[in-house]
């Protein structure tokens, strides 16, 4: 209990990192005209922390929305609601100065019934969820049938179901991924495993991975599975143009994933549902992909 109680201690202390707002910029700039005349909703964005909030408040017009909410999240007590709508102090422009500040009756927690509320007006939800509850803040998007973009813990990839939207191209990987965030303190933590996650449509389609490996002359390079008939790949560079069959591939894949070059055919698992291994070891995670293109 105490192992466990320490664990959620941990995870809970690796909430609180903020999103720089350069890397905010990098990854939404890719998204300007879906945003047009639509409801962003911040739900865990305390707004006086927040670069999510900054962002759509620098670019409220710019990017054309219809409004902008973010909720505050306090542990115990009630908290608070932004919004900005119109030119509240008519100075011809809408910005921060046209915030509205309206009190809540709970907490600000993305579950409670006042943000779902909030949720099921918004249009578009964006922020960096706290990573402990990952799982359930992704499964009350697709439940509520929300488009979002969020930062996430690319570990997140591997859970069951939001492998399941992957594979049904529901959910895919952003363009960018953040490397530094900001403390509590304002000190600077290195992360190498954050990744957006989303379902907003993209405006093109990724570049196709240009693949310069061979098969074929190269055969002792690439070892089948002894559970599955797919040869292994360790890094997507060796990937092989010209093989037609099915590969096993590294994660990473995603961050290179041209819907129209690759299918994903299936997850981790071999024909007997085990790991996938090569004589007798499992070390392998592997997205199991065909190319689309030899079809
Ligand atoms: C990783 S931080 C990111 C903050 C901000 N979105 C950003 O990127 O700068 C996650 C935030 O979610 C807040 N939070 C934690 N639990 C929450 C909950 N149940 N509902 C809403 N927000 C929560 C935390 O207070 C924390 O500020």
């Amino acid at each position: 209990m105490a192992n466990k109680n320490l664990t959620k201690a941990k995870s809970a202390k690796n909430d609180e990192f903020y999103t720089q707002l350069s890397d905010i910029e990098k990854e939404l700039g890719h998204y300007k005209e879906q945003f047009k005349g639509k409801v962003i909703f911040c739900n865990c964005d305390d707004p006086e922390e927040s670069n999510f909030w900054n962002y759509f408040t620098l670019n409220f017009e710019f990017l054309g929305l219809k409004k902008l909410i973010s909720t505050h999240f306090e542990k115990e007590k009630p908290s608070y609601k932004l919004e900005i709508v119109k030119d509240i102090n008519n100075d011809g422009k809408i910005n921060k100065l046209d915030t509205i500040k309206i009190p809540l009756k709970q907490n600000g927690d993305f579950r409670s019934s006042e943000c779902i509320d909030i949720l099921q007006e918004a249009d578009i939800i964006i922020t960096n969820p706290p990573f402990s509850l990952f799982r359930e803040y992704v499964a009350q998007l697709i439940e509520y049938d929300k488009k979002f973009i969020v930062v996430g813990n690319k570990n997140a990839i591997t859970y069951k179901e939001n492998f399941k939207l992957i594979k049904e191209n529901k959910l895919w990987l952003g363009y960018t991924s953040p490397k530094k965030f900001i403390q509590p303190d304002g000190s600077i933590k290195n992360f190498g495993n954050i990744c957006w996650f989303t379902n907003v449509k993209r405006k093109k389609h990724r570049e196709d991975l240009i693949l310069y490996k061979k098969y074929y002359g190269n055969e002792n390079e690439y070892p089948k599975y002894d559970n599955y008939d797919a040869i292994n790949i360790d890094k997507v560079k060796d990937i092989p143009v010209d093989y037609e069959g099915i590969m096993g591939v590294p994660i990473t894949f995603l961050d290179k994933h041209n819907t129209k070059q690759f299918e994903i055919v299936k997850f981790r698992k071999g024909d007997d549902n085990k790991d996938l291994c090569i004589n007798g070891k499992c070390p392998y995670f592997r997205i199991i992909i065909k190319n689309k293109i030899k079809e």
